[in-house]
């Protein structure tokens, strides 16, 4: 089983930035907490403030991967790309935010990412990295997957 973590724009800063909205720790920290905790998967870890570069490694990992995890950052709320690139690959995706982007302003309401989404987790932190891993690590023990 190989799922695929993508952050988008700006969430290499996280630990630096507007530690009260996404906290004081950085993804590289954090990802390798992930990779011990589930230390059965092949977890891999891609991060790109281009749109062309999550393009790219979307198209590239998108036929082959179990599940991606896909924290678009504000790409999320702009890129009709990105919603063509999921909607044209095979693995199911699942949207994260950190924040709860609801409580925030009214632009980060808007997702083109969520229709084409398998789920979402919104506003559980980096936690919510976890419990998308989780689910499709779930998902595919099950006989009848629903992602
Ligand atoms: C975010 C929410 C987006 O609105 C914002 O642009 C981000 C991070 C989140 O994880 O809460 O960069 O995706």
């Amino acid at each position: 089983m190989t799922i695929h973590i993508i952050n988008g724009p700006n969430l290499n800063l996280l630990g630096k930035r507007e530690p009260h909205i996404y906290g004081s720790q950085t993804f590289e920290d954090y990802f390798k907490l992930m990779v011990q905790k589930f230390s059965d998967v092949d977890l891999q870890y891609f991060q790109s403030n281009s749109e062309g570069g999550l393009l790219d490694y979307i198209h590239q990992i998108g036929f082959s991967s179990t599940g991606i995890v896909l924290n678009a950052g504000a790409y999320t709320h702009t890129s009709v790309a990105l919603a063509d690139a999921i909607a044209g690959i095979t693995s199911p995706v699942i949207e994260v935010h950190i924040s709860n982007v609801h409580k925030r302003e009214a632009f980060r309401h808007h997702s083109y990412i969520s229709p084409q989404a398998a789920g979402i987790i919104i506003g559980m932190g980096l936690n919510g990295y976890d419990l998308a891993v989780q689910h499709i690590i779930d998902q595919n023990k099950r006989p009848e997957k629903m992602v």
